[in-house]
C-alpha cells in the first residue's frame, strides 16, 4: 500500500531491524538534517522507552514501533498538545483498518477494553518560546499473542491479535497513521486545537469516568470532566472542587 504524494510526514521513510529506540534514532537524524516528517521505523528495539522513565517491551516481528521527528511551529504550552494530536491520528487511523473501538486514555494511552495496546512518547526540545525539535514514538501491540505478553502485565495489557484473533498489517497501518497523522498535524500547525481537542474527547475512554490520579506527592480519586485548551485533564473531586492535571498516572475505576 503507498503513500499520497505531498504529505509532509513520511516525506523521508527509514527502517531499520533493529535499534535501541526509535526516538533516539529519530532524534539523531533531526540532527543529521534529515527534515522535520521524518519518519523511523524499526522491527525491534533494545532499548524501547516508555513514558516515566519505563521500558517499553519491543520484540521482533510483531508489533510497530515508529518515530516522527518533528518541527513543530507551535508555543511550549502547547507542547502537550502535540501528544493528544498524535494519539488522536493513530486512534482514528486504528479504528479505520481493523474496526476495533480503540479508546484513549489520558493523556496518550490505546487501549481496548480498558486493556493498553498503545501508547505515545513524545520527546522536546524547548528553547527560549519555541519548540526547537519534538519526536514522537509510537508503540502499537499489534500482533503479539497472550504468550508474548510478561506475566506481570497480562492484566493490563494486550494487542489488536489478542483481541481480534487475527493478524493485522504492520504495512497498512504505518501508511494509514501517516495520513491521519499529516492530516492532524496540519490541524494543530494552523491552531485548529478546539477540533483535536473535541476529537479526543470523542474517542475518549476517560472522561466521565472515575479516576485514580497519582502524583510525585498524592493521590486523587475524582471524576475526569474534560481536557483543556493545552492538553490538561480537568477533574472533579468529591467535594466538588475541580484541578488540572498536567502529569501523572491515570488509572480508570470501575464504575
Ligand atoms: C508509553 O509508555 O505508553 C509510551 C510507549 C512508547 C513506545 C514507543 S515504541 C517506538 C518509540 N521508541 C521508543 O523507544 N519508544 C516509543
Amino acid at each position: 500500500k503507498s503513500l499520497p504524494s505531498g504529505l509532509e510526514i513520511g516525506k523521508e521513510i527509514v527502517v531499520y531491524d533493529e535499534v535501541e529506540s526509535t526516538n533516539s534514532k529519530a532524534n539523531e537524524l533531526l540532527k543529521q538534517g534529515y527534515p522535520s516528517g521524518t519518519v523511523v521505523i524499526a522491527d525491534r528495539q533494545t532499548k524501547g522507552k516508555g513514558r516515566l522513565g519505563r521500558t517499553w517491551i519491543s520484540p521482533s516481528g510483531k508489533n510497530l514501533y515508529m518515530s516522527i521527528a518533528l518541527k513543530p511551529g507551535i508555543p511550549p504550552k502547547y507542547a502537550t498538545l502535540l501528544t493528544l494530536t498524535s494519539v488522536v491520528a493513530c486512534t482514528t487511523a486504528l479504528r479505520r483498518y481493523t474496526d476495533i473501538p480503540v479508546m484513549i486514555k489520558w493523556p496518550n494511552d490505546m487501549l481496548i477494553d480498558d486493556k493498553k495496546i498503545g501508547g505515545i512518547l513524545t520527546e522536546m526540545k524547548i528553547e527560549g518560546e519555541k519548540i526547537k525539535s519534538a519526536v514522537v514514538g509510537i508503540g502499537i501491540n499489534v500482533n503479539m499473542t497472550e504468550e508474548d505478553i510478561p506475566e506481570e502485565i497480562k492484566d493490563i495489557a494486550s494487542s489488536l491479535k489478542i483481541y481480534k484473533g487475527e493478524d493485522f498489517s504492520r504495512e497498512i497501518l504505518i501508511v494509514e497513521i501517516i495520513k491521519e497523522f499529516d492530516k492532524w498535524y496540519q490541524l494543530l500547525e494552523k491552531r485548529q486545537r478546539k477540533t483535536i481537542i473535541d476529537r479526543w474527547m470523542q474517542l475518549s475512554g476517560t472522561i466521565g469516568r472515575q479516576v485514580k490520579i497519582v502524583l510525585a506527592d498524592r493521590e486523587l480519586v475524582a471524576t475526569a470532566e474534560a481536557i483543556d485548551e493545552e492538553g490538561r485533564l480537568i477533574v472533579k473531586l468529591n467535594d466538588g472542587t475541580y484541578e488540572k492535571i498536567c502529569a501523572g498516572d491515570v488509572t480508570l475505576l470501575r464504575a
